[in-house]
């Protein structure tokens, strides 16, 4: 059964993804900063959707700060007392890795403003969030890839990391930063059979994007060809496709924004 590790799962494209792994049998592991109510309601979702295939797998929550690499080894730690060592690892349960065969870094925060507003402490914060997360976790999942000799890595960017944004130059960065990571990584990886792609989503109808008026909104989908912002569900659907594909297809940056850039 496979492993699958959601960042940011509590809502958005995050809850999404993970509810589309959910109708499948996989231990899903569904991570938010803040936990609570979302993240409570998240794991109810998907475990009616269990309910609903009579399919199998755990459902574990777990709450914290992707972007703080002490939570991350702890996160793992907490994965490994929930799935089974495989063939080839280590005897002792204290040197197996744990095994994740599906990692999906989708955690993200925006940051809309002028550059020169921006404090240490908000630059810092979405550095964190956006790109050293990714690298945390990364660095946590890879050695349970490597000694099952496959995996799938697939980070969740944006359209701004290859564009850039006014106003988003932080956020912008960040987004460039993971794609530059994931080709890195993937060529890295590609050896071991372990695959590593991101999707550069354009507007997808989140929370991150309440922040825009009605006006605004409309102004933007006039932009868009396709004339609209996308649904979460869409994103999770391409998510997934990639994690079914052989692990030849490596290093991408898949766009996903209706023909918008
Ligand atoms: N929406 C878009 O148009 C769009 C476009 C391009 C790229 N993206 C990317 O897609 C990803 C998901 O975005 P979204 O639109 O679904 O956002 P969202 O609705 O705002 O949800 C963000 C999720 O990330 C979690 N999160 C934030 N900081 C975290 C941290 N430090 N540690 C762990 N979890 C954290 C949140 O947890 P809590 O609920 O606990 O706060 C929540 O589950 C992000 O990487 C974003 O940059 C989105």
């Amino acid at each position: 059964m496979k492993n699958i590790l959601i960042t940011g799962a509590s809502r958005g494209i995050g809850r999404a993804i993970a509810k589309e792994f959910a109708h499948g049998d996989c231990n899903l592991f569904v991570n938010s900063l803040h936990g609570g109510e979302k993240l409570t309601g998240c794991v109810d979702e998907l475990t009616a959707i269990r309910r609903g295939n009579a399919g199998t797998g755990c459902i574990v929550p777990l709450k914290g700060d992707v972007g703080d690499p002490r939570f991350v080894r702890e996160m793992f730690a907490e994965i490994k007392r929930h799935t089974n060592s495989f063939d080839g690892a280590p005897k002792t349960a204290a040197e197996a890795p744990a095994r994740i065969d599906i990692l999906i870094n989708n955690a993200g925060i925006s940051y809309v403003g002028l550059l020169q507003d921006m404090t240490d402490e908000k630059w810092d914060r979405i550095v964190a969030t956006n790109l050293s997360s990714v690298h945390y976790c990364c660095r946590e999942a890879i050695p349970g890839m490597l000694a099952a000799g496959d995996g799938r890595i697939i980070n969740i960017s944006s359209v701004w990391g290859s564009v850039g944004a006014s106003c988003e130059v932080a956020y912008s960065a960040t987004k460039g930063g993971v794609n530059a990571y994931t080709k890195a990584l993937a060529r890295e990886l590609a050896p071991s059979h372990i695959s590593v792609n991101a999707i550069a989503c354009g507007c997808i109808d989140t929370d991150m994007n309440r922040i825009f008026s009605d006006d605004e909104r409309n102004a933007l989908c006039e932009e868009i060809p396709a004339g609209r912002f996308a649904e979460p569900e869409e994103v999770a659907k391409l998510v997934r496709a990639i994690a079914e594909q052989s692990d030849y297809l490596t290093g991408q940056i898949v766009t996903l924004d209706g023909g918008w850039m």
